[in-house]
């Protein structure tokens, strides 16, 4: 039995990536009724808001979801008050050390999963107590590690320490990096890039146009020597910020001038290297379906190869 699908209750282990403002019920409730699991985020740091949208959830579908928790960014502990009585059954926690909120979730009958970039990060979280990690690999968008790892080998790396399931993220966008990642030990891949660019996702039409326009070399990580370190698309914004070597403490005052408003200089455009494998924006659904098909069709040409002892 596949642990996330148990975990999570979803039809597929595909789950869509918390993403500050992005990953409302509108992207999240079109995953979860295609068969994967949405999530809704916090990390906005909008609680009412944040709340609303977790019950318009449950207006939008009755298929599972989860919320994530970025531990470091909650200004109090009403939203994690709410989660517990909010009847979610899975949650992601990131950014900051689980070990304070595995109690609170767990005596709710919340499944817990922290996102973790390094073994040692893995090795903290398994000992807080969670049930499971997504593992996030510098391919990925968003905020990164500043020490570098791919996903190919952080799963590896963390299979090799740690028993509970794994969900990768970073660098995975079609059946091909599923397929990857299930063989390096995951039981389930997350994707925020791939999302962001979808039909449902509620950014700007010129969002999704740079994603699909980027080149695998198309996002620079950012901010390396400082706080939060990102990996965003290629801009003459982000350009500024790699040659300084810093950014800028108000790069994201006007983030949703760019998100929502399309101007693509007004901030950073949180993405991943996966900008350069996607070439369309397509539905939700079709996204879900695909990686799926691509994934059986993988596996069925590689047993085959096993079941005779070929390479090709
Ligand atoms: C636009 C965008 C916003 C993101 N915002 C968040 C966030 O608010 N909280 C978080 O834990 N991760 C955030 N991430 C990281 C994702 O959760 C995820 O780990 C990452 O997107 C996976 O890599 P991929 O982009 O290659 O699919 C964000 C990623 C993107 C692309």
């Amino acid at each position: 039995m596949n642990r996330v699908l148990a975990h999570t209750g979803a039809r597929y282990p595909i789950v869509q990536a918390p993403m500050g403002w992005i990953a409302r019920s509108a992207l999240a409730s079109a995953v979860s009724e295609a068969g994967g699991l949405g999530i809704i985020e916090t990390s906005s740091g909008e609680t009412e808001a944040c709340k609303a949208e977790i019950r318009r959830m449950r207006e939008l579908t009755s298929a599972p979801f989860g919320v994530n928790l970025p531990i470091l960014f909650l200004r109090d502990e009403a939203m994690l008050r709410f989660v517990c009585e909010s009847g979610v059954r899975f949650v992601t926690t990131s950014a900051g050390s689980p070990a304070k909120f595995v109690a609170p979730l767990k005596a709710a009958g919340i499944v817990v999963y922290h996102a973790v970039p390094t073994v040692d990060a893995a090795l903290k979280a398994v000992d807080a107590g969670v049930d499971g990690l997504v593992v996030e690999g510098a391919e990925g968008g968003g905020f990164k590690n500043p020490e570098e790892v791919s996903t190919l080998v952080l799963l590896q790396a963390i299979r090799a320490r740690v028993d509970v399931p794994m969900i990768a993220a970073g660098g995975v966008c079609d059946g091909k990096g599923m397929a990857a990642a299930f063989a390096c030990g995951a039981e389930g891949v997350q994707m925020g890039t791939r999302f962001v660019s979808s039909a449902e996702s509620p950014v700007h039409a010129n969002y999704k146009a740079a994603i699909v326009a980027a080149k695998e070399t198309g996002t620079h990580v950012l901010n390396k020597r400082a706080s939060p370190c990102i990996r965003a698309l290629k801009t003459e914004r982000t350009a500024a910020i790699h040659e300084a070597g810093l950014m800028p403490p108000d790069t994201f005052a006007n983030i949703l001038d760019l998100y929502f408003g399309g101007d693509m200089e007004a901030s950073v455009g949180l993405a991943g290297q996966t900008a350069g494998l996607i070439d369309e924006v397509k539905p939700v659904a079709a996204i879900i379906e695909e990686t799926v098909a691509e994934f059986f069709a993988i596996a069925a040409r590689l047993g085959a190869l096993a079941a005779e002892r070929r390479f090709g």
